[in-house]
C-alpha cells in the first residue's frame, strides 16, 4: 500500500481518468467537506464513488493524517458509498486541519476532506498595555482557558475614548510577539481608554474584561544609555555607577526612578539596588576585591505630567563590566597567618560590623552616607597599617 503524508490539508476533488469521465465531473467526493467541530464530538463520513468508475465501496478504505484508518469503523451504505465513523474526535494536530481521505485499493486518493477539530476561544485574559515613551499604545494578552483552541481563532484588539469615541479596531498586530498589538495614530493623553479584547472562531466568540486605562499611567522607556561603570580609587570593594537619562523623555515633565542591579561575572543571582531614586549616578559597596561585576540599570518614568500611577520600568540596560582592585592585603601576601591572625580577626570584626552598617544605612546612593564610609575606610586603612608595622616589629 502506498502510504500518503499530507503535510497540510488538501483537498483533492478528482481523479482524471480519460475517455470515461468529463473532466468537470466529480468521479468521487467525501461527504462532509471541511467541517469544523468540537473536540470530543462524532463524524460521520462517507465517500462516494461515481458508479462509472466501477469501484465498489467495499474496496475503498479510508486515511487520517496519513494513517490508515481501521475497517471496522467503516460501513457500506450502497456499493458506491462507504462511511467512516469517528467516535470522541481530537484536536487537530495542526490549525490547517486533519487530512481525511479516501482512497481506492490500490491506495491512490479519490477525495478528500478537511477537519478541524477544537475548541471555541475562552476568555482572554491578562490584558495589560502599556506606552513606549507616549509614542503607541501596546497591549498584550494570554488566550483564556488553557491555551489553544487548535483551530485558527482570531484575536481583535478594540478600543475607544472613554466618554465620547467610537469603537476602534487595533490594526498592527505583531508579527514576533503573538497575542499583541500596537496603536500607533491619533494617541490621545489625558483621556482615559477602554480597552478589550475579542476572540473568536467558527465554534464561538469570547470578549476578554475591558480595562480602562490614561496613556500617561502606562509609559515605559528606553533603558538608560551610556552606562559607566569604574573604580573608585583604590577601594577595592567598591564601584561607582553613572549613566544618562533616557534621551527621548527629555522634553517631558516627570520624575525618573532608577533600579541598578549587579552580579558576579560568574554567578547568575542578580543583587537590586531599588533605593537609587532619581539620582543618575550610584555607589556600589561591599563588593569583593579583584573581581569582576556586570551592572546594568533600569529606568521607570514616574508621574510624566503629574501621573499619579506607579509606571512600568524599562528593560535593563546592556551589561556593563568593571572590576573592583585587589585588595592590597591579598596581593601583597607576604603576612604570616600565625603573627597577623589576631588583626586579621578583629579587621575582619570591624569590616562585618561596619558592613551591617551600611546595609542598613549607607547602602545605596545616599551622597551623606558614602562621604562617612570614606572616611571610615580611610580610617580603618590607616589603623590596619599601623597594626601591620607594629606586628611586624613585635615580629623582628
Ligand atoms: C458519540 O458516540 C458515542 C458512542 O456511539 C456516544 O456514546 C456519544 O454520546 C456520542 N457523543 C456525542 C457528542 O454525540
Ligand atoms: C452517502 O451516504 C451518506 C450517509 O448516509 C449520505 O449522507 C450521502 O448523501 C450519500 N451520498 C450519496 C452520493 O449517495
Ligand atoms: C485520539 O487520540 C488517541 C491517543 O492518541 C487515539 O488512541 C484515538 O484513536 C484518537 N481518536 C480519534 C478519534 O482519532
Ligand atoms: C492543541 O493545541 C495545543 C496548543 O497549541 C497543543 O499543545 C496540542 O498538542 C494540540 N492538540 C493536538 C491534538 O495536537
Ligand atoms: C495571568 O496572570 C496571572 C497572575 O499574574 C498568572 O498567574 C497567570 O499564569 C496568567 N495567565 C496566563 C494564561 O498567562
Ligand atoms: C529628584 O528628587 C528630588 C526629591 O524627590 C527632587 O527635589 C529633585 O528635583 C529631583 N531631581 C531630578 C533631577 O529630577
Ligand atoms: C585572614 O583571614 C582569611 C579568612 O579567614 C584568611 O583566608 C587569610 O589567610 C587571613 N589572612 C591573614 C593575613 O591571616
Amino acid at each position: 500500500m502506498r502510504r500518503v503524508v499530507l503535510d497540510f490539508c488538501l483537498v483533492l476533488l478528482s481523479l482524471h481518468t480519460p475517455g470515461v469521465l468529463s473532466l468537470s465531473t466529480h468521479v468521487a467526493i467525501v461527504y462532509p467537506q471541511d467541517p469544523v467541530l468540537r473536540v470530543g464530538s462524532n463524524l460521520t463520513a462517507s465517500c462516494w464513488v461515481h458508479p462509472d468508475l466501477g469501484v465498489h465501496a467495499s474496496s475503498l478504505f479510508w486515511t487520517l493524517n496519513g494513517q490508515q484508518v481501521p475497517g471496522s469503523l467503516y460501513r457500506v451504505l450502497s456499493p458506491s458509498n462507504l462511511s467512516l465513523t469517528l467516535v470522541g474526535l481530537n484536536a487537530s494536530r495542526q490549525t490547517s486541519g486533519d487530512n481525511l481521505v479516501c482512497h481506492n485499493h490500490k491506495g491512490h486518493i479519490l477525495a478528500g476532506s478537511c477537519l478541524y477539530v477544537g475548541m471555541p476561544p475562552e476568555k482572554p485574559v491578562n490584558l495589560t498595555c502599556w506606552s513606549r515613551n507616549t509614542k503607541d499604545l501596546t497591549c498584550g494578552w494570554a488566550p483564556g482557558g488553557k491555551g489553544e483552541t487548535n483551530i485558527s481563532t482570531q484575536y481583535r484588539l478594540k478600543y475607544k475614548l472613554r466618554w465620547y469615541g467610537t469603537e476602534k479596531a487595533c490594526e498592527d498586530y505583531s508579527h514576533a510577539q503573538p497575542y499583541s498589538c500596537s496603536i500607533t495614530q491619533d494617541l490621545h493623553l489625558f483621556t482615559p481608554y477602554e480597552i478589550w479584547v475579542e476572540a473568536s472562531n467558527q465554534l464561538g466568540r469570547a470578549t476578554s474584561d475591558v480595562i480602562i486605562l490614561d496613556i500617561l499611567d502606562v509609559v515605559t522607556t528606553d533603558p538608560p544609555s551610556g552606562v559607566l561603570v569604574s573604580r573608585v580609587g583604590q577601594l577595592e570593594d567598591q564601584l561607582s555607577v553613572r549613566w544618562e537619562a533616557p534621551p527621548a523623555l527629555k522634553d517631558f515633565l516627570f520624575q525618573a526612578k532608577y533600579q541598578i542591579r549587579y552580579r558576579l561575572e560568574d554567578s547568575q543571582d542578580w543583587k537590586v539596588m531599588d533605593d537609587v531614586g532619581n539620582q543618575t549616578s550610584c555607589r556600589l559597596a561591599g563588593l569583593r576585591p579583584g573581581t569582576v561585576y556586570f551592572v546594568q540599570v533600569r529606568c521607570n518614568p514616574v508621574g510624566i505630567y503629574g501621573s499619579r500611577k506607579a509606571g512600568i520600568w524599562s528593560e535593563w540596560s546592556h551589561p556593563t563590566a568593571a572590576s573592583t582592585p585587589h585588595s592590597e592585603r591579598l596581593m601583597s601576601g607576604s603576612c604570616d597567618s600565625k603573627s597577623s591572625g589576631d588583626s586579621n580577626s578583629t579587621l575582619r570584626r570591624e569590616l562585618k560590623q561596619f558592613f551591617g552598617w551600611v546595609r542598613k544605612h549607607a547602602y545605596g546612593c545616599s551622597s551623606m552616607s558614602m562621604k562617612l564610609y570614606d572616611q571610615w575606610r580611610v580610617l580603618m586603612q590607616k589603623s590596619h597599617k599601623t597594626r601591620n608595622q607594629v606586628l611586624q616589629g613585635d615580629k623582628s
